[in-house]
This record gives C-alpha cells, structure tokens and sequence, in this order.
C-alpha cells in the first residue's frame, strides 16, 4: 500500500514524480503528496483525494525543482486528511513512507518528551522526527538515516530528502517494496517499475535492510549497518504499453479481455512441449516434489480462492491431499508442520504482507519445500521460496483481480499435472489431451469474452439491488466466491457465496424477489443436483442467474434468466465461468456509477498486515 516516488536529476522532476504516482496510484489514492528542494528551500504540497487533485495543485502553484519525493497514500494510521498525507516534514527534511511502523507509539513518546511536536497521526512522523534529531548529533545526512532506522520495528520503505543538501535523497527498504532507476540524467527510486518506465529501463532491487543514498550522477548502497553492498542491474522487460489504458475505459475492462494472451504467455511453453515437466516449476523441483506428501496452499484474497479451486484439482487428479488457508490466519495459528509438505503461496504482485510472514512462518516450522506463483519476477515472495512459476500475466493495474487469477488457475493446473504425473497418475494418452486442452484455452476464453453484450444487458437488473447470493458446487464454489468478491469489491453490492448444498441450511431465508441468486452451473457430475437447488431458490421467489454451459439442458423460463457458455471446458471450467463473473461486475459497477478501479478503502498491493 502507498506508492513513492523519489528524483534527483538534471531537470525538473516535478511531472516525473506525477506521472510516476499515476502509475502507482494503484497502491492507494486517498491523498497524495510531494516534497521538493530548490531555490526557495523545502516546498512541500499536499492533496486529500487522487493525485490529479495534487496536480491541480502543481499547476497553481508552478512548483518545479530538481530533487523531490513524492507518495500516493493508503490510510493505516490516521485518517484521509491533507494533514495525514505525505511527506512528514521536520527540522528541514521531509520523509515518505510505505509500510507500518509498529513500535510507533514508543518513539513518539520519547520524541514527544524530547520537546518535537506532532502535526499528524501518522507513524510516518515519528520517522521524521527521529531521523531530524539523530542529525543534531550525526551530521552526515546517510548516517543519520541509517542509524534512525535501525531504531524502526516493523515494514517499511521510505524516501528522505533535506534542505540544506539540495542534491541527494536517502531511501530504505525493510519489508516493502523499493528499487532504484538509474539514467545518465539523474537517479530515481520508486515502489515499482512501473512508475519509472518513463524515465529509464534501467532498474536496480534493494533486499530487505538496504539503504541507498541517491545523487544526480551516482548512487551507492549499504546496509543499515553502513557496509557497502552491491546489487545487480537489471534492464527492466516491462513494456511501456503494458501499463497503458489504450482504447479501453477501465484497467480492469482492459484485464478481462486481456486473458487470452496472458494465458498464452503463462502457457507458452507448451507450445512445442510433448509433455508437462516438474522443471517448470525451478530446475529443484523434479527432486523436491518427488515424495510430498501434501499441498498447503497460502494466499489472500482472490489468489486464495485460485487456491480453493486447485484443492479440487489436486486432490481429484493428483491424489493428493491439500489444505488452503487465508495468510492472515495460518501465520498465527498453531498448526502442525510437516517437512513433507509442499508449501505453495500464491501471489499477484508478491508484496502481500500476510502472505509473506506465513511463508516466514511455514519456514520456522521446518517447511522447507516452498513454491511461489507469482505475477512479478522480482517480488520478495519470488526469492524467498526454492521454487518458482512466474504468471506471464503483465501488470495488473485494476484493484480487482482478473487476469491474474486466471493464469494462477493455469499455473495451479500445471502443478497439479505434474503431481499426478508423478505419482503416476497421469497416462501417455491423459497427459496428451491435458497439452491440448490447456494450449485451447485462450481461444475458449476469448470465446467467452464475446457473450459481453448479453451480460451487459443483465448488469441493469442489478442497479438497484443491496444484496445478492452466489451459488456454485464443486470446484466452481470457489468460483462463485471470486465472483461475490469481484461484485462487493467495485459494485459495494452485499455479495456472499454458498455452496450451493449449504443453501437450505440458512441463507435460503435471505431469498425473495430483492435477492439476486447467481448461480455457476456448468455441465458437469453436479449438475443434476445444482438443478434442484435452484428450483428451491425459484419457490422462494428468487430471481436466478445462471451460467451454464453449451450443452446444458438449462432452459430460461420465468425468474430464470440463463446464459450459455460456448463450451463445457471439463476440469478446467472454472477457468472459464469466472470470465461472465468478472464481466457482470464490472458492467454492475458502470451502471451503479462507482469508481471501478479503484474501489473506496482498498488497494491494490496490500503491503501492511
Ligand atoms: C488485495 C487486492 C486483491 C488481491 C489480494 C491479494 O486485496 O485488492 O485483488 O487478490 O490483495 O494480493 P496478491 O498480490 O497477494 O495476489
């Protein structure tokens, strides 16, 4: 959560440190900031709302300078205020902050005693503070930095720039995220790629405990303790285009559609395979996945339903046992550890706090076959796992998950052929058909994609409604889950998900004609039994919603609106009935007017717990 930006260049780097919180707006928007060195001293402006209300500012004021930071806030302590919004300024500094300062409260009690006084509500304050009053006793701007952050507990990565040395800004990194771009005409750091495509291709990561000191034509890099480290140079592949709205309205419409090449990319190495090998999960798997004994999977949010599904998938097709447990409660339960199993996190953007501790904690416990399924090569959760599979998603800019969840699906099917594979499970003939089915895949979900128009036609019975009920069974439970969350996410619509066996067992007594039910009904062994849930929801005179499948029997009729897919997909369905889903929320959120892609009080990457 939150976004940094921080410059120190030839030339103004005001519209850089813009157009870089536009590009990372995506971590949070509900204030924006920056904080600027030139011939007028330190001038700092501050915005509540997006960064386009920081702009209106910039432009009033014709601010410009050659050293900033800059920062896109999501509130953890202290409300959405101008006042609570970044950069913290004091004795001359000014500081940006991503990341939760646990022992805040402490610090700023002995700040406090020592006569500094606090103009927010933020921990990004006492930041400020400790690193101005280390500087009373340690001139040097980097050491002051690095002995002041030693005192932080907690995650955090922060952007410091001081008056009185116009040409260098400090940045560290512990827990969130942080990387340098380098160019002949100044250096930048920011919270992702993204934000410095437009300046450079030329990215360098900081680990956990790195600090960097930034000039004009150079930088270097220590840890907190002050010993030089050097860090590669990578040439970021990100494609500029990658990042850009193009003709669509919406990142999340321009997600949806994208699914088919990103499931191509994720899926391109099959293109000439003959057949699925635990290499593509990292050249240890083959040895590692040799004898597991179970699959824990740990995610949040709809990486966590991805894993729901793959439950199915692996227990079914692989035989083999699988538990899947949101992050946030496996890292503080007392679980039993068992070094035989495969521990599988999954992940979009692989910053995740929670996800990232139940790692931490799966490894104290013993758990040392770990894998990530991650959207980003460079993510913390990719380098602390022994094994890996990069979703060739690209970005993903929209605060709702689409085509991330999809190629997870992919990667989770891949894990699970390669499991039953090698537990013999998998025969010559089955292992061939699965290859054709998954390089068919994009061309079935684009051909998805094209029942828009009826969908859209429905998102209109939805406007007024404040609650709606989805239903699914089997492996398309969780489908109906992803579903309900994509509505409540950007449509504010009440949304909850059943499976569809648990209906008479207490929600069947929300239904009436005010309660949309949705229910995911491909062709599958379940749906006979489907049917007969439905019919219970229609005698209670619930208005359904159904998705079947091409070949279904399901027929409209009164109160019954239903949609075909094209096709019935076997195990990997889900894949595709998650598609009207994403699209039925979306069309809902346009016509309920709300602001699709960034929904209020979320963000994109939720990097505090
Ligand atoms: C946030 C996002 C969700 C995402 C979840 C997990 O809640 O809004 O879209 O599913 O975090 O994120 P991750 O990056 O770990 O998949």
């Amino acid at each position: 959560m939150c976004g940094i930006v921080a410059a120190v260049a030839d030339r103004d780097i005001v519209p850089v440190l813009l157009e870089g919180l536009r590009k990372l707006e995506y971590r949070g928007y509900d204030s924006a900031g920056l904080a600027l060195i030139n011939e007028n001293g330190l001038q700092r402006l501050r915005a509540l709302g997006r960064v386009a209300e920081l702009t209106a500012q910039v432009d009033e004021t014709g601010a410009a300078g050659n050293t900033g930071i800059a920062h896109t806030r999501w509130a953890t302590h202290g409300a959405p205020s101008e006042r609570n919004a970044h950069p913290h300024i004091s004795g001359g500094l000014a500081v940006v902050h991503n990341g939760i300062i646990e022992n805040h409260e402490a610090l700023r009690a002995h700040l406090k005693a020592d006569g500094y006084e606090f103009t927010s509500d933020t921990d990004t304050e006492v930041v400020a503070h400790l690193i101005a009053r280390e500087l009373q006793t340690t001139p040097d701007f980097f050491t002051a930095v690095r002995a002041s952050i030693a005192r932080l507990q907690g995650a955090y990565a922060i952007a410091v720039l001081r008056e009185v040395e116009p040409d260098r800004i400090i940045v560290a990194r512990e827990g969130s995220p942080l990387l340098l771009g380098l160019s002949d005409a100044g250096n930048y750091a920011a919270s992702d790629a993204s934000a410095l495509l437009q300046v450079t291709r030329r990215m360098v990561y900081l680990e956990n405990g790195d600090c960097a000191e930034l000039k004009r034509d150079n930088y270097r890099i220590t840890r907190v303790d002050g010993t030089p480290v050097e860090r590669p140079e990578k040439e970021s592949q990100l494609s500029a285009d990658a990042v850009e709205l193009g003709a669509y309205r919406h990142y999340m419409q321009k997600e949806i559609f994208e699914q088919p090449a990103a499931l191509s990319n994720t899926l391109e190495m099959l293109e000439t395979a003959h057949s699925i090998q635990p290499g593509l999960f990292g050249a240890d798997a083959e040895a590692m996945l040799k004898d597991v004994r179970q699959v824990l999977i740990i995610a949040c949010g709809t990486s966590y339903h991805a894993g729901l599904v793959a439950r199915y998938w692996l227990e079914a097709i692989a035989g083999i046992s699988c538990a899947v447990e949101v992050a946030s409660e496996y890292r503080y339960r007392d679980s039993v550890p068992d070094p035989q199993t495969l521990v599988v996190t999954i992940s979009q953007s692989g910053e995740t706090a929670d996800t990232l501790a139940a790692l931490q904690h799966a490894k104290a416990l013993g758990m040392t076959r770990t894998l990530a399924i991650c959207n980003v090569p460079e993510s913390s959760l990719v380098r602390e796992t022994a094994l890996r599979f990069i979703t060739r998603a690209g970005p993903e800019i929209g605060v709702a998950s689409t085509k991330a969840f999809t190629t997870q699906l992919a990667a989770l099917y891949l894990l699970t052929l390669v499991l039953a594979k090698s537990r013999g499970r998998l025969t010559v003939s089955h292992e061939a058909a699965e290859l054709t089915a998954l390089r068919h895949l994009p061309v079935a979900v684009a051909k998805v994609l094209e029942l828009e128009p009826q969908i859209k036609a429905w998102a209109g019975h939805f406007a007024t409604k404040q609650h709606a009920l989805f239903l699914g069974r089997g492996r398309h439970y969780p489908i109906a889950m992803e579903g309900a969350l994509k509505l409540k996410e950007i449509s504010y619509i009440h949304a909850e998900a059943y499976a569809a066996g648990e209906l008479k067992h207490g929600p069947l007594a929300l239904v009436d004609k005010e309660m949309p039910v949705i229910a995911v009904a491909p062709n599958d062994a379940l749906i006979e039994k489907l049917k007969s849930n439905l019919q219970e929801v229609r005698a209670r005179g619930g208005e359904l919603y159904v998705f079947a499948d091409a070949d279904s029997e399901m027929q409209a009729s009164d109160g019954i609106h239903v949609l075909h897919l094209p096709e019935h997909y076997g195990a990997l369905s889900a894949l595709l009935h998650v598609v009207p889903l994403q699209l039925l929320s979306y069309h809902v959120a346009l016509v309920r007017g709300t602001d699709v892609d960034k929904p209020r009080n979320l963000a994109k990457s939720v990097t505090v717990e």
